[in-house]
């Protein structure tokens, strides 16, 4: 999401104090940039205050929603963080942000200072605490030092981002040299007429992409035809992308366009091209020689102009080394190739995305955005997201629906990411359970999650588990699980 416009929480210039008179502080450019979290109005506005009068640019937050809100927004120097933030402490939040920024120092505000909670919030990765009421030079100091230190690597990180601003595209989300590599990419291809054949999984965003690549052509005041060549049955596709005349067949009872001609001076989409019979991509494979082709039953050459993006999530390599596609067609959309990784393998994208959709449904929906318990968050990185992107945002838009308090808790999850976390999660709630009543919980949620799976059906249940379904019978009964009616298949 740093590729949203810098306007939320920019603010004019903080108007500077005689800098003559500040030799200690002059050293320090201004528009450094600090974040304070607070939810306590009079703290926010005394250590704004002081801060834009230090030649800090400083930006507010009220819970910590808001602050990651910020966070993924902007780049900031450092965090002033609440410890007693309501709904989530600071020091649950510190997982969360460091996942969004890992460098980002944060000095936390505390009333209380007890030795316990300043160890918590070191142990978690705070670089240093001020107690309220606070001494304003002591706290400078500690501001000024916690930024010296980072200065270096906040520099480096600064100059990468700018760059990257000026290649990142709205809606696609992600930090990984994975993403920002393939940002770079779009921006060179998106320009030209070049094919470009877009592979990945299922869910990585093939779609998302092709239609950044067409927003950012000159063709992006033309129509983007997206056709999803698997999808159409196959005796209609030749007529969906060529047209027909009146006549051609039975049905045809007027002369109609095709798609090629719909997208002509636009981008024309060629989605699940991997399934396309072999027949259709002959004829395809002219189009894109030449830009001409001719409507089913029609005798008139029609020549346009289109750009084509295709888009597979099988590996056409293998499918023409199988010969189920034609190595001549898949030359000619292989002019330029883009992968898009799996979601397991840029995982540092997965705060980011969960954020992104949190706030999207939750805007959606019209409530505050949920934030993520660090639990929620943990699993999630641990989690391999078989079904990439789509699966994730599919999650988040469960827990936003779900959620009916300020957090996103473990149990808001899908079971399939709660795995295997039952015992330490059980223990964790009920420290005085013995083993036997872990053992039991966790055959409990075992059970119950593979007969959900198999939609209630107790028989397919029993030979997934490999007993039979009396001894199935008997751990329903015995460990008190609520079946649920089958639901039509
Ligand atoms: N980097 C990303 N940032 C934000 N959203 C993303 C990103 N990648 C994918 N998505 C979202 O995930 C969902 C799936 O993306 P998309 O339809 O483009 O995937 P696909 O690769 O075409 O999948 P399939 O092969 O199943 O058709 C969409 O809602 C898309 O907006
Ligand atoms: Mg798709």
């Amino acid at each position: 999401m740093h590729d949203l416009p810098r306007t939320e929480g920019d603010r004019p210039e903080a108007v500077l104090g005689d800098q003559t008179e500040r030799p200690a502080f002059a050293a320090h450019p201004a528009g450094q940039r600090i974040l304070i979290v607070d939810d306590e109005a009079g703290i926010r506005d005394s250590l704004e205050t002081l801060l834009t009068l230090e030649g800090f640019r400083v930006d507010l937050a009220a819970d910590g929603a808001a602050g990651l809100e910020q966070l993924s927004r902007n780049v900031y120097d450092l965090m002033l963080l609440d410890l007693a933030l309501p709904g989530q402490s600071g020091i649950d939040l510190l997982p969360q942000i460091h996942a969004l920024v890992p460098e980002l120092p944060v000095i936390m505000i505390t009333a209380y200072g007890t030795v316990g909670n300043v160890v918590d919030a070191i142990r978690a990765g705070a670089c240093n605490f001020i107690q309220k009421p606070w001494d304003n030079e002591k706290l400078l100091a500690d501001i000024r030092v916690a930024i010296g230190k980072n200065r270096a690597e906040q520099e480096v990180v600064h100059l990468k981002r700018t760059l990257r601003q000026r290649v990142s595209f709205e809606n696609i989300v992600g930090k990984s040299e994975a993403m920002l590599q393939l940002f770079d990419l779009i921006a060179q291809v998106s320009p030209s007429r070049s094919t470009v054949l877009i592979q990945g999984e299922s869910g990585t965003g093939k779609e998302l992409i092709a239609k950044a690549i067409h927003a950012h052509s000159p063709r992006r005041d033309k129509p983007f035809i997206p056709v999803n060549t698997g999808a159409v049955p196959s005796d209609l596709l030749e007529s969906t992308l060529f047209g027909h005349e009146r006549g051609a067949f039975t049905s045809a009872v007027a002369a109609k366009k095709g798609l090629f001609e719909v997208a002509d001076g636009g981008t024309l989409f060629l989605d699940e091209i991997g399934t396309m019979r072999m027949d259709m991509q002959a004829k395809i494979l002219r189009v894109l020689q030449d830009r001409r082709f001719m409507h089913v039953g029609g005798t008139k050459e029609i020549q346009v102009d289109i750009r084509i993006l295709a888009a597979t999530n099988v590996n056409l390599e293998q499918a023409v080394k199988e010969g189920r596609f034609r190595e001549d067609l898949f030359y000619r959309l292989n002019v330029i190739s883009l992968e898009l990784p799996p979601l397991r393998n840029r995982k540092e994208d997965i705060p980011l995305l969960a954020n992104h959709y949190l706030k999207f449904y939750a805007e959606e929906n019209g409530f505050t955005p949920p934030v993520l318990a660090p639990e929620s968050l943990r699993l999630m990185m641990d989690y391999d997201w078989p079904g990439n992107v789509r699966e994730l945002e599919n999650a988040m838009e469960r827990g936003v629906v779900l959620a009916n308090g300020p957090m996103l808790t473990p149990d808001l999850l899908p079971s399939q990411l709660r795995g295997n976390t039952f015992s330490t999660a059980l223990l964790e709630q009920k420290p005085d359970a013995s083993l036997f009543d872990v053992m039991e919980e966790i055959e409990r949620r075992i059970i119950s999650d593979r007969l959900e799976r198999c939609n209630w059906n107790q028989t397919e249940t029993s030979e997934y588990f490999r007993i039979p379904l009396s001894t199935l019978n008997q751990k329903i009964k015995r460990l008190d699980i609520t079946l649920k009616k089958r639901s039509k298949e």
